[in-house]
């Protein structure tokens, strides 16, 4: 069994279990099919663990007595066998004194269980995890030193892991990483170890971020860092920019409601500093002027939602005369396209975890392609393993269906296609000429409008009951056809595709009813093409909703117009994609589906 998943650990704090399930809440977008806890206390190690979402695991803790100053916790998603009590973590070895709880896949799991089977351990889940604390209790028997048998565990170990530990009568948790992301929080008297910031940001803004082969021993009273041979390693502290108000939902019924509201923030945050309308300039701090020199075709790389933001960017680079295709992260392995010495792999990925993107840029640099990681967390692989990192700066994002941060990856590749342009095709002006600048510094402000006015909860109630939704644009709205849809079928589970709006009638036009509503995204370019693929539809009965100005001449054949503020070109499907985050939110309202939590999904998946 394989798993992805969200773990957390504090000790020192007067309401450990309290304290656990908050940050398993803050982490719920990494997984929530079951979710459990162990605390440690004078008398031992109790675990409690429940199928379900964490709040099946806060009942059960209610009716227990747990407590301790030490504990670890889990929420996890699966992607093989089925969600269950038995397989949920933490996981314990025959006697119940050590308990365990990773992030990862142990590779080596099969040939682990047989040689404890053998030797008479009884394993009780069909977890890879599980062989870590019998493994642990073993090796615990033999020698006095509890760092010395994990070290030991941890060195037969083959696969990845982020792994927190508690045994019974240590007041310590010992932890250890090998590529999945562990961090260590620092407070006054106590210590967190989570996957990810948000999961003890009401706690802490001081943290570690622990490196590959790291292995800590944390107290209330401090920490030591050393790697698997037990030498000593010097991890430099930081303080993160976030606020415990990014983890919370605030006023609003979901995290993806609040996300598309951050949206004029997060947008200000992407281009301050690095867009002057007045000086007609682009610079960006990762680089220098010839940053880019020798850059000659540009691969993006990137998944999901990411992918499209991509697709998007690869639009915008092609424009300015640059060489540049996007390519599913999962596809690109296994058919990687033919690099030369001036080809530049850019990874867009909001996590900088997920593991597609990362094979296929570790892929490219295995081939000794240059590659630069597009992301959201500065601490990432991703951000960690490319030669450069770019941050779209959007702030964390909790919601597992991505909104904010496809607007902060566009605008960001935006920035990053003008600066690439300058240098491979000595071009200067186009932008400034177009006043892309101007237009990126009031994007924010037209978000903000269509957030005030936006049509989209009364067309939701027309079209919530709908056989099917069709998304068509051209150029960048293509991409944004595809997001739609994506973002539609992610929260609400109804059927939607996105094509480019010229292909439906080599196809899908025979889908095409008065039961299939066909949403047209027009950006002002080539917007008399996509009105004669209106007719068409309109042709069929087909409602057709126009994500457009209503300037546009798509705008005057619709049944109804989703308004979108005039601006440049090139942004304008930034601003169409924000109203199709809201008709996807207010039918998946209407419909009652789990809109943070879409069933079966994550937010960020780290198994290929
Ligand atoms: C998962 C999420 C998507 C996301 C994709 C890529 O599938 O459910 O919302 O777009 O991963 O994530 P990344 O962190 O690489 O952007």
């Amino acid at each position: 069994m394989v798993t992805m998943c969200g773990i957390t650990a504090c000790v020192g704090r007067e309401q450990t279990a309290d304290d656990l399930l908050t940050g398993l809440q803050n982490l719920e977008y990494r997984g929530y099919d079951s979710a459990g806890v162990a605390l440690q206390n004078g008398d031992g190690v109790t675990v409690c663990k429940r199928e379900g979402e964490v709040s099946s695991l806060c009942e059960a803790l209610s009716t227990t007595q747990a407590g301790g100053d030490i504990g670890i916790g889990h929420t996890r998603w699966s992607t093989h066998g089925p969600p269950s009590d038995a397989n949920a973590h933490p996981h314990t070895d025959c006697t119940g004194q050590v308990a365990v709880v990773h992030n990862g896949i142990i590779e080596n799991h099969g040939d682990l269980r047989s040689e404890l089977t053998a030797r008479g351990h009884k394993l009780t889940s069909e977890t890879d995890t599980e062989v870590v604390p019998h493994l642990l209790a073993e090796y615990l028997a033999e020698t006095d030193s509890t760092i010395a048998a994990f070290r030991k565990t941890l060195r037969r170990l083959d696969g990845s892991y982020a792994l927190a530990v508690v045994v019974e009568g240590e007041d310590a948790v010992y932890a250890a990483r090998a590529g999945s992301p562990l961090v260590l929080g620092i407070g006054e008297d106590s210590h967190f170890l989570s996957s990810d910031v948000p999961a003890f940001l009401e706690f802490t803004d001081r943290v570690i971020y622990l490196e590959d082969s790291d292995v800590a021993v944390v107290r209330d009273d401090g920490y030591e860092i050393t790697d698997l041979a037990g030498d000593s390693v010097d991890r430099s502290e930081t303080t993160v920019d976030w606020v415990p108000e990014d983890a919370r939902k605030g006023e609003h019924d979901h995290f993806m409601h609040k996300e598309i509201h951050e949206q004029p923030t997060a947008l200000r945050q992407a281009v301050r500093g690095r867009v002057d309308p007045d000086a007609g300039d682009v610079s960006l701090d990762e680089f220098g002027v010839d940053s880019f020199a020798g850059v000659e075709d540009v691969q993006f790389v990137a998944c999901g939602t990411s992918y499209h933001a991509a697709l998007y960017g690869a639009q915008l680079l092609t424009d300015r005369g640059i060489r540049a295709t996007a390519h599913l992260a999962s596809e690109f392995v296994v058919n990687p396209p033919p690099a030369t010495e001036g080809t530049l792999v850019v990874g867009v990925t909001q996590s900088g975890e997920t593991a597609d993107t990362l094979a296929a840029l570790r892929d490219a640099a295995s081939r000794d392609v240059r590659t630069l990681a597009v992301t959201n967390v500065v601490s990432s692989t991703a951000a960690r393993e490319c030669d450069d990192a770019l941050f779209i700066r959007a702030g964390p994002e909790i919601g597992v269906a991505a909104t904010k941060t496809f607007s902060s990856q566009v605008v960001t590749l935006a920035c990053l296609g003008t600066l690439l342009s300058e240098s491979i095709t000595d071009r200067k002006g186009r932008a400034e000429e177009d006043n892309l600048y101007t237009a990126l510094h009031a994007l924010p402000d037209a978000v903000d409008t269509i957030l005030g006015q936006t049509a989209t909860p009364n067309v939701a109630r027309r079209f919530r009951e709908s056989e099917s939704h069709f998304f068509i644009g051209r150029h960048t709205a293509h991409a944004v056809a595809l997001e739609g849809a994506l973002k539609l079928k992610e929260i609400s589970y109804e059927h939607a595709e996105g094509f480019p709006a010229g292909e439906l009638k080599h196809g899908p036009l025979a889908l095409v009813t008065e039961r299939t509503p066909v949403f047209a995204i027009a950006t002002g370019r080539n917007d008399e093409k996509l009105r004669s693929n209106v007719e068409e539809v309109r042709a069929r009965s087909a409602p057709v909703i126009a994500v457009a100005s209503p300037e546009s001449p798509v705008a005057d054949v619709a049944d109804e117009v989703l308004a979108i503020p005039e601006t440049h070109p090139d942004l304008a499907g930034i601003l169409a994609n924000v109203q199709l985050q809201l008709y996807s939110y207010h039918v998946a309202a209407l419909l009652d589906r789990p809109i943070d939590k879409p069933r079966n999904l994550a937010k960020s998946v780290t198994v290929e």
